[in-house]
């Protein structure tokens, strides 16, 4: 099915509500969240939920995030409220945490891929409440990039992926985390995180206290890849890459340069922090190498420019793994797949 993809203003009120009708009609609308742009669909109704799959060419096994308004429109989807929901709920719904509960038996199997838990967010971001309100439901939404590429944060970002196969993107303009959400799996006894993002392990394990580190489950603390813990079933697939072959360099900034710019040529090109860029045509910078805000913002969008130069290797300047570093450390760790470097 090929139709017209048109890019909607969301501070517009008739268009959250063009949105919210496609959204009753069983149709996919693309929309922004603070974190990436999401790909939904009415999250009770299986057949609507399929067509995520398939536009974004989605292996079925992998389950996505149920997004809603408001706290209180969690319990219909959850068989029971863990005790440490109130805690977490008070302070990030709304925000970017997603949290994994037992499921309710309103929520169709190919929301959870068959899984007996089920993925729930409250997005920070006005349109993304607006817009899931007029619906009258909640959102089942991955990141809108076709699967294995990076998400996007710019309505452009999704325009360029999946135009032709949904009618509107609801532009709430560019997203300000531009990193994936935390993901919490709050259904054992010990909350435990299964991918690292905007919502850091210090702030979660300061509010709760016994949080499972990922890093406590590593063998090797350069072993980031199995931070996205096992039990998430979106670990065994390669993510956010370009289709250019990325090299990540691990190791201190002034280090991780000197690799670099050693090994530049015509034929490379390097994402490199702001304080460490050099004349090279292409260099793509992503935020000084101390504000790991700014890199997170940046760096889908770094990566995607990366893919328009041409050149047949990029090598990444990539920060240490500590607070919101480590969230980006895996992002771009994952990107590299097995091409790591680490130097000192
Ligand atoms: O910020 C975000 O989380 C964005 C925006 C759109 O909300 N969404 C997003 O969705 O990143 P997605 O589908 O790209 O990533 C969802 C992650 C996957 O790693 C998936 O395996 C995991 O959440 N997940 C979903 N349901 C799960 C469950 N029941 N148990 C364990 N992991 C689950
Ligand atoms: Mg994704």
């Amino acid at each position: 099915m090929h139709m017209k993809t048109v890019i909607l203003e969301a501070s517009k009120t008739e268009n959250i509500t063009l949105c919210a009708d496609v959204i009753k009609g069983g149709g996919l609308i693309a929309f922004a969240t603070e974190t990436v742009y999401g790909l939904g669909a009415n999250a009770l109704d299986e057949k609507a939920v399929e067509g995520i799959f398939k536009v974004k060419g989605r292996p079925f096994d992998n389950p996505l995030i149920v997004h809603v308004a408001s706290v209180d429109d969690v319990e219909p989807l959850v068989s029971s409220i863990p005790d440490v929901f109130k805690i977490l709920a008070d302070r990030f719904m709304p925000g970017s945490l997603t949290l994994i509960m037992e499921k309710s038996n309103i929520i169709p199997d190919n929301v959870t891929a068959g899984l007996d838990t089920v993925a729930v967010r409250m997005p920070n971001h006005p349109a993304a409440l607006a817009f899931i309100r007029a619906a009258g439901c909640p959102i089942a939404a991955p990141s809108a990039n076709p699967s294995g590429s990076p998400s996007p944060t710019k309505a452009i970002h999704v325009l360029s992926d999946i135009s032709g196969k949904i009618p509107y993107i609801l532009d709430g303009g560019d997203c300000i985390v531009g990193l994936e959400s935390t993901v919490l799996d709050i259904s054992g006894d010990v909350p435990r995180i299964l991918r690292p993002g905007f919502v850091t392990f210090e702030e979660l394990n300061d509010l709760l206290e016994n949080v499972e580190n990922p890093r406590d489950v590593l063998s090797g603390k350069t072993d980031i890849e199995s931070i996205e813990a096992p039990k998430s079933p979106g670990i065994k697939y390669r993510h956010y890459s370009p289709k250019t072959p990325l090299t990540a360099v691990v190791g201190l900034p002034d280090d991780t340069a000197k690799y670099i710019t050693s090994r530049m040529d015509n034929d490379t090109a390097a994402l490199m922090f702001d304080d460490y860029t050099f004349s090279h045509p292409n260099v793509v910078t992503y935020g000084n190498s101390r504000d790991y805000s700014a890199q997170a913002t940046r760096l889908f969008d770094a990566l995607r420019t990366l893919d328009t130069l041409g050149t047949t290797a990029i090598y990444a300047q990539t920060p240490s793994e500590n607070g919101l570093g480590i969230a980006i450390a895996n992002r771009i760790l994952k990107a590299a797949g097995e091409n790591i470097v680490e130097v000192d």
